[in-house]
């Protein structure tokens, strides 16, 4: 009876932990459904346009009223469902962490794999979850079986911890790590794929590509540089932190080698969580961050080694996609391009005003940079917020300067408005 008891008590548990209130079992699922219905048969490019369908998502997040917050290009914040998760997990960890996390929650990490594998159309013993970006990134950097004067072709406009990584195999391996510079915005395919591919050498191996340049927002041709990457024989890693969960793609068709990204930018996962997606034949031969047992097996899962960390971030991440998908890939892609038009095309022509990225679809989404002439990014982000409590963030980098813009779905036209009313008084010097 008691064994009973406990077994029911359990499996109570159980699907209290991974049947989680679905986003229609929120209390606004009927709008939802209404606004749903109502943009179905709309492509979305029209459905981005729908006010009234987006007002119910942002019903879906908990943002401050008090500030408005245009840097989701550093992390974003997530739904109400998927922080309500974490703190459900997180409660049920604490009744008896050793128990419930290792022997409950841990029974759902074969199920997410699964799901963010159909996420990102590839297999699931392709996908290790692990903590951000950097960390999968790093994996392969670090995992990858190079010598001394094998070479690495990056750019200066990559993320600081890959360019960091590079550099560090270069001290210590004695790799060399050549980096291009472009000058973004850039409207050719071409001209990036022949300047990649002019840095090729010999004695090149690897590639590093970022899908979405974070300073500027700028898209970068990757399974055009894959391909022409693998004519000449070598391995594209490419940096997908601010692609996954924002542009309507899968994996696979990029035709890369190594895919690693946040899932607490885009994807509006539990802040702390990340995917790597390694080609199935290519995993035997990465070693593993952290201890394996098994270092040279082909089972993604000896990346996940990784000591004791938040299984109920991990498992957050289930109902992040659900949230996701329920808005439809393609519909979040051309919403958050939409907002991203919506007040750059309205700012574009102001006097000393300057956008730093292109506003056609094929180069950009949600990231656009920003500058007001005589002005320092620093000052430009100073007065957004002193004045007017914009978040953004000012950008000083390599032959980068501007202050970088990122709305998400949650964003409100109004508060775009607001943007649009700051940035004319700022540059007409009616306010700074
Ligand atoms: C292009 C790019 N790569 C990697 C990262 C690192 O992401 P994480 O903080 O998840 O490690 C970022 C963060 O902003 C980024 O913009």
């Amino acid at each position: 009876m008691n064994h009973r008891r406990t077994f029911l008590k359990q499996a109570g548990m159980l699907a209290g932990a991974f049947s989680a209130g679905s986003l229609f079992n929120q209390l606004h699922a009927a709008s939802w459904e209404q606004a749903a219905q109502k943009i179905s048969g709309l492509s979305p490019e029209l459905a981005a346009a729908d006010e009234d369908y987006w007002s119910v998502i942002q019903q879906g997040f908990t943002v401050s009223p008090a500030i408005i917050n245009l840097n989701n290009g550093g992390v974003s914040p997530s739904p109400r469902i998927v922080q309500e998760a974490v703190e459900r997990y997180n409660k049920l960890a604490n009744e008896g962490p050793s128990y419930f996390m290792w022997r409950i929650l841990d029974q759902g990490r074969e199920p997410l794999r699964y799901k963010l594998a159909t996420l990102a159309g590839c297999q699931p013993d392709e996908i290790a979850i692990n903590r951000n970006a950097t960390e999968a990134l790093n994996t392969v950097i670090y995992g990858l079986n190079l010598k001394a004067g094998d070479e690495v072709i990056g750019t200066l406009q990559d993320y600081p911890n890959m360019i960091q990584a590079w550099r560090q195999r270069a001290l210590r391996d004695g790799i060399v790590y050549k980096q291009l510079s472009f000058n973004f915005p850039i409207e050719n395919d071409d001209e990036i794929v022949a300047a990649y591919e002019k840095a090729i050498t010999p004695k090149t191996r690897i590639l590093h590509v970022t899908h979405i340049i974070n300073w500027v927002g700028q898209i970068m041709p990757v399974r055009k540089l894959c391909r022409m990457a693998h004519q000449h024989g070598l391995e594209v890693v490419v940096d997908g932190a601010h692609s996954f969960g924002l542009l309507d793609f899968k994996i696979p068709d990029l035709e890369c080698d190594y895919f690693g990204t946040s899932l607490h930018k885009f994807l509006s996962a539990p802040i702390g969580s990340g995917m790597l997606w390694i080609k199935k034949e290519k995993i035997e031969k990465i070693w593993p961050l952290t201890c394996n047992d098994k270092p040279n097996s082909g089972d993604i899962r000896k990346f996940e080694t990784l000591g004791t960390r938040s299984f109920p971030i991990e498992q957050g991440i289930g109902e992040a996609i659900n949230f996701h998908t329920a808005i439809g890939s393609k519909r979040k892609e051309e919403r958050i391009r939409y907002l991203k038009n919506y007040w750059a095309d309205k700012v574009k022509d102001i006097p000393k005003v300057k956008l730093h990225t292109s506003l056609k679809a094929d180069y950009s989404c949600a990231i656009c940079g920003v500058s007001v002439d005589g002005m320092t990014p620093a000052q430009l982000d100073g007065a957004l917020f002193g004045t007017y409590k914009i978040h953004t963030v000012g950008i000083v980098w390599e032959n980068i300067s501007c202050v970088r813009i990122t709305p998400h779905v949650y964003t409100r036209i109004a508060d775009l408005d607001k943007l649009v009313h700051a940035i004319e008084e700022i540059a007409s010097g009616k306010k700074a």
